[in-house]
């Protein structure tokens, strides 16, 4: 990425860390700044906005129940376009932030090769070599991208349908819903990976910051990069406080302490 885009995107971080406040706390990594987390909301919201919207206008009747929220039929109509201009244009912003830790490496390929054992909950922490973000993260960026791109150029020949050809407009209309539907899954699935299947993440994108606990057991190769320590030995070390507080406990409840 050129060095341009590099000093905006610095410039960018440092401004907005300046109007809002990340604190971490002891035993915490800050995980994503400010200016991530705003432009991640931004991106989240305007998306929402797009698949309610655009629901309505999919299908009037089955979601009639959505057209209300935006003022009626022909408003959701009018606006659907501009939230997913602004889906678009937020998601830009973030793909020139995250454009660097989201390239696909041989570490991503592995990952990838190990999705069974990762979807199966077999191992308690990921392979040494998971650096910020693993294959799965890098795939929902990288398909993000990829409905971006078709979202804003079907959706701009569907808006000037005047000028546009009518088999032009009609193609535009199947990719459009395709590229929606690729969306959907992901966000099902990114809800669910980013609150109930992995506690402890949610708070990334909300406090900015997760335990040292969490980084080690997520993103080892991460927590070694940021803290300079083996997160291998610090899960065993952990894993054996644990069991020696579990111990303690067991042997005061024998001796009638509790
Ligand atoms: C509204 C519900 C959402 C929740 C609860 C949520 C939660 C999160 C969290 C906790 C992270 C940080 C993960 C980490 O640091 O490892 C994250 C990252 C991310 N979010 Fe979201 N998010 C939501 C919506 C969205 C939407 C609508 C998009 C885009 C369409 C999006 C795109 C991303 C991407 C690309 C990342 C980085 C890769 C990843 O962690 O998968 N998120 N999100």
């Amino acid at each position: 990425m050129s060095t341009a885009i590099n000093k905006f995107d610095e410039g960018m971080r440092r401004r907005a860390d300046r109007v809002g406040m990340t604190t971490v706390h002891r035993g915490e990594l800050l995980r994503h700044p400010v200016y991530t987390r705003l432009l991640h909301w931004l991106v989240a919201i305007a998306f929402v906005l797009s698949l309610l919207s655009g629901f309505a206008l999919y299908s009037p009747w089955l979601f009639r129940f959505l057209t209300p929220i935006f003022g009626g039929g022909p408003m959701a109509r009018f606006l659907h376009p501009w939230f997913g201009l602004f889906f678009d244009i937020f998601f830009l912003f973030q793909f020139l932030n995250w454009f660097a830790p989201m390239a696909w490496t041989d570490v991503d390929r592995r990952w990838l090769n190990r999705i069974k054992q990762y979807l199966t909950n077999e191992d308690k922490v990921e392979p040494a070599d998971v650096g910020f973000f693993n294959g799965g993260q890098k795939l929902y960026f990288w398909s993000i991208v990829l409905s971006g791109v078709l979202f804003i150029v079907t959706g701009l020949l569907m808006w000037f349908d005047h000028v546009v050809p009518r088999w032009i407009v009609a193609v535009s209309y199947v990719v459009h819903d395709l590229a929606a539907l690729l969306m959907l899954a992901g966000f099902i699935i990114h809800i669910y990976e980013g609150t109930a299947a992995m506690p402890g993440t949610f708070r990334a994108m909300t406090n900015g910051t997760v335990t040292r606990k969490w980084a080690w057991t997520h993103h080892p190769a991460w927590y070694r990069d940021v803290t300079g320590r083996d997160p291998r030995e610090d899960y065993e070390r952990e894993k054996r406080g644990q069991a020696e507080r579990q111990r303690v406990i067991e042997e005061r409840e024998r001796e009638g302490e509790f």
